[in-house]
């Protein structure tokens, strides 16, 4: 099945196909005067408007929309019971995060809320949140457990993610998370809690083949650097690849572990140290960036992505989607944070929100550029030219998004 997609106002993609590093992140290509050819969901070549093209099945007009690869979100939690609004109200009116973490809401009140969900209301919330990231033009997610903290919850939640993979037309990569919080039970031995992760919780998770990844909060009051080592070392022997939520409000050196430990991704990262970027960047560790969350923190302090890019690390930017710290489904939202907030511009944004989350998830080689031989994960924007994604802030233009050749979102 050959598709020729005509009517393109700009086909804009990262410049190579497998990743946006150097004097490539500042760049992007466009084409202004050119069609697609897409072969079985793939994307075959890229052709002048005028050039004909023997073997076509199908002809699918863009109606004059701007082109880019589909966003790779590969930071988000998309498996909860309830949301948070009223949290959010009081940190409006001055509570802090941690705070209200520390009078029992925070991660663990949705920990309550997901421990009592049954699996389908899990799954059709998921769904839900899903669709609205999707018509905000994600077409590829990580996407992580971490409201559970105990096995029977955490392999819920896991499942519910393999329901996602199984069922929904995106692709989904998926991550244990059980040492995101100490949980209440817990709160005064978190010594046991570390051993239930490493001896009964990872050994459940890999048994199962349903995660890829470890991650970890590492944070000042939740895991300190040696109980991180300990927990990834683990994950790492029994072949979990390893992503780390590090230096987010404090610079307790996540940086640095994720370096030592050769994580595939570090994020966060607003508080990294100068050791903590060289010891990444020296392993190839991915500086994955969340300013939704600093933004929705009501923080004026973000993560040093230009300090980043300076000393030519592999930046990527992601929502940090979930229900207390950033509640987005929006990856352009997150593009026009990073470039007003950490001072990217907006070809910068876009290879980090596209090829470079990619990279992350080892897709680079399926998604994340317009390049021959990759999916046709494609979103489609109803505006003047790419600039207007970040320009015109807080707007969704996404008109349609594509996975692997079909529509899997279009505006009514
Ligand atoms: O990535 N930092 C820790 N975990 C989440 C917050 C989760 C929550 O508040 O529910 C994050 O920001
Ligand atoms: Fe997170």
């Amino acid at each position: 099945m050959r598709i020729r997609l005509t009517n393109i106002r700009e086909i804009v993609t990262p410049v190579c196909p497998d990743l946006a590093v150097g004097d490539n992140m500042n760049h992007l290509t466009v084409y202004t005067d050119s069609d697609i050819i897409l072969s079985d969901g793939m994307i075959e070549s890229i052709v002048h408007r005028n050039q004909s093209h023997p073997d076509v099945d199908q002809v699918v007009d863009a109606e004059n929309s701007v082109v880019l690869p589909a966003f790779v979100d590969s930071h988000t939690h998309l498996v909860f019971g309830g949301t948070r609004e009223d949290e959010f109200n009081l940190r409006i009116q001055g509570k802090k995060y941690m705070e209200i973490a520390a009078m029992g809401g925070g991660i663990n009140s949705t920990v309550r809320a997901t421990r009592m969900e049954d699996e389908e209301t899990l799954f059709e919330q998921a769904v839900r949140n899903l669709r609205d990231m999707v018509a905000h033009g994600t077409a590829t997610f990580e996407t992580k457990s971490g409201y559970g903290l105990d096995t029977e919850t955490e392999l819920k939640q896991l499942r519910v993610i393999k329901r996602l993979q199984d069922t929904q037309p995106v692709g989904i990569k998926a991550t244990f998370l059980g040492a995101h919080e100490i949980p209440t039970e817990f709160r005064n031995r978190k010594e046991d809690y570390i051993k239930l992760v490493c001896n009964e919780m990872l050994p459940a998770v890999k048994e199962q083949g349903i995660a890829e990844y470890c991650d970890i909060f590492c944070e000042t009051g939740v895991f300190n650097i040696d109980e991180s080592r300990t927990i990834l070392r683990k994950a790492k022997d029994l072949g979990f690849k390893l992503r780390i939520h590090a230096d987010e409000l404090t610079p307790l050196g996540g940086g640095e572990l994720a370096g030592e430990l050769g994580a595939v991704s570090a994020d966060h990262l607003v508080h990294v140290s100068g050791t903590g970027i060289d010891k990444m960047i020296q392993a190839g560790v991915v500086f994955n960036m969340l300013p939704g969350t600093t933004f929705f923190l009501m923080s004026d302090h973000f993560a040093p992505a230009l300090d980043i890019l300076a000393a030519n690390g592999i930046l990527a930017l992601s929502t940090d989607f979930n229900p207390g710290s950033s509640y987005t489904h929006s990856m352009p939202m997150i593009i026009t944070l990073a470039c007003l907030k950490m001072g990217l511009t907006i070809e910068q944004g876009i290879n980090a929100a596209t090829i470079n989350g990619a990279y992350s998830l080892g897709l680079q080689d399926v998604t994340g550029s317009i390049h021959p031989g990759k999916q046709a994960d494609l979103t489609f924007l109803d505006a003047p030219s790419y600039k207007f994604l970040v320009y015109n802030f807080g707007v969704n233009r996404v008109r349609a998004v594509m996975k692997k050749g079909k529509f899997i979102f279009q505006k009514s």
